[in-house]
């Protein structure tokens, strides 16, 4: 992809920043997925007062990507206030393995202009795949 479309893919991720409802964490959180055929799918994370309802950014823009039918991915660009680039956590590590490879490459950007890149697979070299699913005893 280029370097213009990368851009794009940060400007989404940091207008859905703009959407977070964070009041809780006060950490507001915006993400921008990329398809194989270019299309964008924007999530923020959403607190909830029953504070384990909360959902990361990743894991709303991926959603939103699958309820569209969209099956690939190449790029998920996360956006956040913080003073250093934050991965993804685990559970939206786990989540973005169960549609994407591990080449997915995952940018993370700073308002303050910090930011990093990684596979998915260096984040979770490991993940839980449906293949393990076959060796169950039942
Ligand atoms: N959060 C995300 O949206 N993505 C992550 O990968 C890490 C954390 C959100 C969850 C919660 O709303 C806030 O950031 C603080 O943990």
């Amino acid at each position: 992809m280029t370097r213009q479309a990368d851009h794009k893919l940060r400007d989404a991720a940091f207008a859905a920043l703009e959407r977070s409802h964070a009041p809780y964490s006060g950490f507001p959180v915006g993400a921008a997925l990329r398809a194989g055929n270019g299309a964008v799918f924007q999530g923020c994370n959403v607190e909830n007062a029953s504070y384990g309802l909360g959902i990361c950014a990743e894991r709303v823009a991926v959603f939103s990507a699958i309820i569209t039918g969209a099956g690939t991915f190449d790029c998920i660009a996360i956006a956040t206030e913080a003073e250093e680039p934050a991965p993804p956590c685990g559970a939206c590590l786990q989540v973005l393995a169960e549609f994407a490879t591990l080449d997915l490459k995952v940018h993370s950007y700073c308002r303050n202009g910090a930011e990093a890149s990684w596979s998915l697979g260096s984040l979770l070299p490991h993940p839980f795949t449906a293949d393990l699913l076959t060796t169950g005893t039942t």
